[in-house]
């Protein structure tokens, strides 16, 4: 039962296959091999246009190289105040680009509010040279509490973007769980829709280590081959990265991945919320589950092996209404390898209801 997050499961079985089928004899180093084009060419199907694709190994390079392509030392990028790029990185946006700052924008389940944020940006002080100018904004796909951008949520930010003359990131560590969940074309959500670059992660849904920096705007791309250099992030062996990243979007066996593990949190979210021990925090939309436990009920499935997160801090959005002050805010998370057996073991452990968090 390990809900810790999804980068604890495996290897899904195509893709370790397609890293045995290319560990045949030798090939061109640093790029320059025909799986790492053949990746080029299938991300130009995927989304439906030309595209320039930089192959890393960590979903933090991709974003905070990505990053760096547009946000100059004495810019802001504005994002989530619960953005990964903000909490979790330990500053690696901030030092590729060589300082520029991330501002925190209001805004329910790790989203960007659309009107905080242009309440923000007509209000920022400009023509003093005291205060950063906003270069761009990143938004993560699916957000860091499990929530969705539709193509609609997508475009108004692109829209304002385009206003203010701003870059739109999307941190897609998460991505393929956000496409099956909304069944809709990649390219809806992202260059239709205003992004500009795309964090393309794999690594979560199913692959080793992978992920592609995806850009739409190619005067972005100008500067990545150097500066993926630079940060020691062009891999020799980049055969083994593509035929990861091949074998991933053959097939759509992607999609296939995250369709199931948005499908397992979907059957973890009904079975939490028809119980009357635990409440859900957030509406579950892609592979994420964020409830309300009893201390006693986290204790019990610790002690029955259960592996998962308590959450901390308050964060916009999650339902605390009437939830007692001893009631813990946890996070699941259902990757491709999770089964109906360990959510079902993980429903049946929760308690039965006499001092827990009622369901309202
Ligand atoms: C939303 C989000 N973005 C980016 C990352 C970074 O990925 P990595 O751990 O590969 O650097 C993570 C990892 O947890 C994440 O959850």
């Amino acid at each position: 039962m390990n809900f810790a997050s999804d980068n604890t499961a495996g290897v899904s079985e195509p893709i370790m296959m397609a890293l045995a089928a290319a560990n045949q004899g030798f090939a061109p180093s640093y790029g320059a091999d025909d799986l790492t084009a053949g990746v080029k060419r299938r991300l130009a199907e995927v989304f439906e246009r030309e595209v320039e694709v930089y192959l890393v190994a960590t979903g933090t390079a991709a974003n905070a190289l990505s990053i760096s392509t547009f946000a100059e030392p004495w810019t802001a990028v504005l994002c989530s105040h619960n953005a990964h790029v903000l909490t979790d990185e330990c500053g690696a946006v901030e030092m590729f680009s060589a300082g520029a700052r991330l501002v925190g924008v209001d805004g329910d389940h790790a989203k960007i509010d659309v009107a905080a944020l242009a309440d923000l940006l007509d209000h920022w002080p400009s023509g003093r040279p005291h205060v950063v100018q906003p270069s761009g904004l990143s938004i993560s796909q699916a957000s860091e509490f499990g929530a969705v951008w539709s193509p609609d949520d997508v475009g108004a930010l692109g829209e304002i973007a385009r206003r203010h003359g701003l870059r739109l990131h999307m941190d897609g560590a998460r991505f393929a769980n956000a496409v099956a969940a909304l069944d809709c074309a990649p390219a809806d959500v992202t260059w239709r829709a205003g992004v500009d670059i795309l964090s393309f992660g794999a690594t979560k849904n199913g692959a080793l280590g992978a992920e592609a920096i995806v850009v739409f705007a190619p005067e972005l791309a100008r500067t990545l081959t150097k500066r993926r250099m630079r940060a020691g992030q062009l891999i020799s062996k980049g055969r083994f990265v593509a035929a990861q990243l091949l074998a991933y979007l053959e097939k759509d066996h992607w999609l296939d991945l995250a369709a199931h593990a948005n499908a397992m949190a979907m059957r973890l979210g009904k079975g939490i919320a028809a119980s009357t021990s635990a409440r859900l925090a957030v509406p579950v939309e892609a592979n994420e589950v964020f409830a309300w436990l009893a201390a006693v009920d986290v204790a019990r499935l610790r002690e029955e092996g259960a592996m998962f997160y308590e959450w901390q801090g308050a964060a916009s959005g999650v339902d605390s209404a009437g939830v007692p002050s001893d009631a813990r805010l946890v996070r699941f998370v259902a990757s491709f390898a999770t089964d109906e057996g360990q959510v079902d073991r993980l429903l049946g452990l929760l308690g039965t209801g006499k001092d827990r968090v009622a369901a309202q």
